[in-house]
Order: C-alpha cells, then structure tokens, then sequence
C-alpha cells in the first residue's frame, strides 16, 4: 500500500506580537476577559510587507529542509488560504516562483479554518492515486487584515502566521484517513459582507471585515467536532487510545477542552498553541504541528488526529502517523 507520509514541517510566526495588554489600549477589552473566554494571552500580526506569501515561503523552506528535500523535487503545491496575498494569482504560485521552481501545479484552497485540511486531503489523493510523490501543503493567513480593529467581538480573537508540511511517497502509513465537510447553511454567522462579485461597499454593508455570532459558532463548532469523533471511532474501529496526540484547530480553549472531552483524550495528549497564537484559521494546525514536532513532543511514528471547523462551515479531520 502507498502512503503519503510527512517527511519535514516548518512554520512562520510575524515578529510583531500583541498582548491582551495591548489591545486593552485600542479598545474596551480586559485581559482578563479575553482569558476567560478564549484562554488567548497574545498573537503575532503581520507587520508591513509580510503576507500570507512571505510567510508560507519561509514556512515551506523550514518544512523542505527538514525532510531533506530539493523544492524542485515537488510535483504539487497547495496553499489552504482565506487571506491570499492577491485576487489572482494564487498565493501557491508566488511560493512556487519563490522557491525557484516551474511546472508543477500550484493552487490555493478558501476553506476558511478548515483550509489545512481540505489541502492535505486534496494532495492525499494524488498520493493514493499516483499523481504525485513529493507535496507541500501550506496553511497560511493574514486574518489580522481583514478584522475591524473597532470591533471587540471579532479582533481580539486572531493573528497571523503559516504552516507546513512536505509530503513525500512511503511504504510505510503515513496518512491513514481523511475527512472533509461542509454545510453552506450559516453563511452569515461567520463571513465578510462585502467580496470580489458582491463588491465593496461600507456605506451598504458591504464591507470586508470578519462578522461573527460568536455564541452561534461556538455552539455548532462544539457539536461539530462530536460528529467529527463519531467519524473517528468509526475509522479506529472504537480504539480511540491508539491516539497518541490530538492537533485541534485553535479557535478556542473552551472549544478545545469540549472537542477532547468528546474524544476521551486527556489534555495532555492535546496541542494546544491558542494562548500563543490565538486564531490563525488555516495556519493553525499546521503551526501547531510544528511547534511539538520541534519540541520532541511529537515523535516519529506517533498516531495523530487533525480536526478543524471554519467559515461556511467547514470541516474535516486527518488521521495520520507522523
Ligand atoms: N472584551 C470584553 N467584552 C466583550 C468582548 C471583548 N473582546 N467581546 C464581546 N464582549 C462582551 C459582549 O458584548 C457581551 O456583552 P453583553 O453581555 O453586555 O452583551 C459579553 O461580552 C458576552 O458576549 P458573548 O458573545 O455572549 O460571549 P461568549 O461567551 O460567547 O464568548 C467568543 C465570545 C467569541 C469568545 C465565543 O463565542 C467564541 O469563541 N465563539 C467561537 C469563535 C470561533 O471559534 N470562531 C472561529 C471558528 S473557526
């Protein structure tokens, strides 16, 4: 059986960090609020002429080196992106041209949070089918730019960053399984007005900032990830201990801790960078991913499970060995 199996991982973080802090000096927020609700302390921004690009490259160039990889061995490119750096072209082409490569196919994914994964079960099945034997899948975005900085419901929640992974052809299981969803019924409990088609226009709302019904997403995510552990269950024929570390979405602590407790899995088996990162939609597993593997926390051969709810809403998980 062939296998897609990830052969290196590197992340981007944005120098710029703010505080909950910080942003009690912008706006009518408390740390303490900000804490409680969310369990986020900081988040890295995107500072001048760093962007949803410049960060996937350095990303990709960390995740290329780890797995011994040259970029021009790579038969596909995707970038899991709400936040691409332009309308056209596709963020995957500006990585593909800065890595110094031509030829192979590039695209990005909009699955908004679940980007990463709709990416990785894209690429997976070129795997399976032999249409590919090295990969990069990309998580990346710049949210911070498109949140209204006078809205407290929506601004303290994100930062940007990237993610990566270099898939490379194995004997040995990498990938084991992947599921992905979506229910374009809530649209507007989390979504911008304003688009390319529908136009900009602030004075009708229409504009493109994040809106969210927080307490609305909250719920269904929380219900979402309960369908996503039946999945699970299923695929492990009920052997959910075989589970060594669960990778999350960071959307939320209290999102988190309820998506664990779903799956049984005690929080020390949980990557968690939501304090550090805060919501990095597509980036956020990725970063996380990056972030254990390079701590010795995540170690080769050890059984993980991805899981990811955004805009749309979307969904999906991963289940993989490292
Ligand atoms: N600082 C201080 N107060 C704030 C605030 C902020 N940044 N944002 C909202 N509030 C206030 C509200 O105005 C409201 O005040 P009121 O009771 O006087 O009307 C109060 O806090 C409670 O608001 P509510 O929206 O009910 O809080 P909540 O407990 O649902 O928490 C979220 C809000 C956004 C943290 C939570 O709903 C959430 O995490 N939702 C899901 C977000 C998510 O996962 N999004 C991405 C999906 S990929």
């Amino acid at each position: 059986m062939t296998y897609a199996r990830i052969a290196g991982v590197g992340s981007c973080l944005p120098e710029k960090v703010l505080t909950n802090k910080d942003l009690e000096g912008m706006m009518d927020t408390s740390d303490e609020w900000i804490r409680e609700r969310t369990g986020m302390k900081r988040r890295h921004v995107a500072g001048e002429g760093e962007t949803t690009g410049s960060m996937s490259l350095i990303a990709a160039q960390r995740a290329l080196e780890m797995a011994g990889m040259a970029a021009d061995e790579l038969d596909m490119i995707v970038v899991g992106t709400c936040t691409p750096d332009k309308i056209i072209p596709a963020t995957a082409t500006i990585v593909q041209r800065e890595l110094g490569i031509k030829g192979c196919p590039a695209l990005d994914v909009n699955a908004a949070c679940s980007g990463f994964l709709y990416g990785l079960d894209y690429a997976n099945r070129y795997f399976l089918t032999g249409g590919a034997k090295k990969a990069l899948v990309i998580g990346a975005e710049t949210l911070t730019r498109i949140v209204n900085w006078e809205d407290r419901t929506t601004a303290v929640l994100f930062g940007d960053g990237a993610g990566a992974v270099v898939l490379e052809v194995s004997d040995e299981p990498g990938i084991l399984a992947t599921h992905i969803h979506a229910n374009g019924e809530f649209e507007e409990l989390l979504h911008t007005t304003g688009g390319i088609s529908r136009g900009f226009d602030a004075s009708c709302d229409r504009d493109g900032f994040v809106r969210m019904e927080g307490n609305a997403v909250f719920k269904r995510a929380v219900a979402t990830f309960d369908s996503i552990a039946r999945e699970t269950v299923a695929d492990l024929d009920g052997h959910l201990d075989d589970i060594d570390w669960f990778i999350p979405h960071q959307a939320n602590m209290r999102i988190i801790k309820a998506a664990a407790k779903k799956l049984s899995m005690p929080m020390e088996r949980v990557i968690s960078t939501v304090d550090e990162h805060a919501n990095t939609s597509a980036a956020s597993i990725p970063l996380a991913l990056d972030l254990a593997v390079r701590e010795g926390r995540i170690k080769r051969g050890d059984t993980l499970l991805m899981a990811a709810f955004g805009a749309g809403f979307t969904w999906g998980s991963a289940m993989l060995k490292f």
